[in-house]
């Protein structure tokens, strides 16, 4: 089965919607027209009306950060899967380790966000992984094992196909640590292993499972040459066009 790289950069709460505008432009000039290796970009809400104007007529998609649960109400400061998908958003990114961390998400949490998106045609890119304290204590492949089970509990195997998920050991986020090609291979193996029980060895072989955490130009090649690594969720390097084309460039020379 073969899975086309998927390179997704997580912006965070960087840049203004008139900051976006020329980053958007250098990655649209460079890759707006390849369809060799998909390309996402995930801005703040705040800029995702703009740079879905400025993607409209490009092979770049746009993804969003986050997502409420719910259909709509009185939920002060959140946003819907229906407003997302009103903008052409196709992606969004649910339960990172930092909305785990800061926000107070849990596997439950998060699997409602999960089945909400799937269900209104929103493809979801599901983040996992251990932090330290776990990795030091011998608990990595059993704390992604439950967050994979729990995040994904009930959801459809008829859509199997439109799940992503994304490994990002919390440890090598933001820190310039990455985990060895062989770390990340072995988890993401593992992940396969744990969809294959879910849903079957075939369904499984259609995940895109991302790797994130520190990935840039100088890293991409070993990571995306691993069998089970399909893309990347890219945080800082997603920031400037020179380090994001960069990664975009590794992964196009994997896939040819
Ligand atoms: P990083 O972030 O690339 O800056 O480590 C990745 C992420 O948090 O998605």
């Amino acid at each position: 089965m073969s899975r086309k790289y998927l390179i997704a950069g997580n912006w965070k709460m960087n840049k203004t919607a008139t900051e976006a505008v020329d980053l958007v432009h250098e990655i649209n000039a460079s890759v707006g027209s390849q369809n060799s290796v998909q390309v996402c970009v995930c801005p703040p809400f705040t800029s995702l009306a703009k740079v879905s104007e400025l993607i409209e007529q490009t092979e770049v998609f746009l993804g969003a950060q986050n997502m409420n649960a719910e259909a709509s109400g009185a939920f002060t400061g959140e946003v819907s899967a229906e407003m997302l998908r009103d903008l052409y958003v196709s992606f969004v990114i649910l339960g990172h380790s930092e909305r785990r961390q800061l926000y107070g998400e849990t596997n439950e949490s998060i699997n409602r966000k999960v089945l909400a998106a799937i269900h209104n045609n929103l493809k979801p890119i599901y983040c996992i992984g251990e932090t330290l304290e776990e990795r030091e204590a011998g608990q990595t492949l059993e704390v992604v094992r439950s967050q994979v089970r729990q995040g994904l509990a009930d959801y459809p195997a008829s859509s199997v196909e439109h799940l992503i998920l994304a490994y990002e050991p919390v440890w090598a986020i933001g820190t310039g640590k990455t985990a060895t090609d062989e770390m990340a291979q072995e988890v993401h193996a593992d992940i396969r292993v744990v969809l294959s029980e879910m849903f079957g060895e075939s369904a499984a072989s259609t995940v895109r499972i991302l790797y994130g955490g520190s990935m840039k130009p100088e890293n991409a090649a070993g990571l995306l040459a691993q069998p089970d690594v399909d893309g990347g969720l890219i945080g800082g390097a997603s920031l400037t066009s020179r380090a994001f084309l960069g990664i975009i460039e590794a992964a196009t020379t994997a896939s040819s």
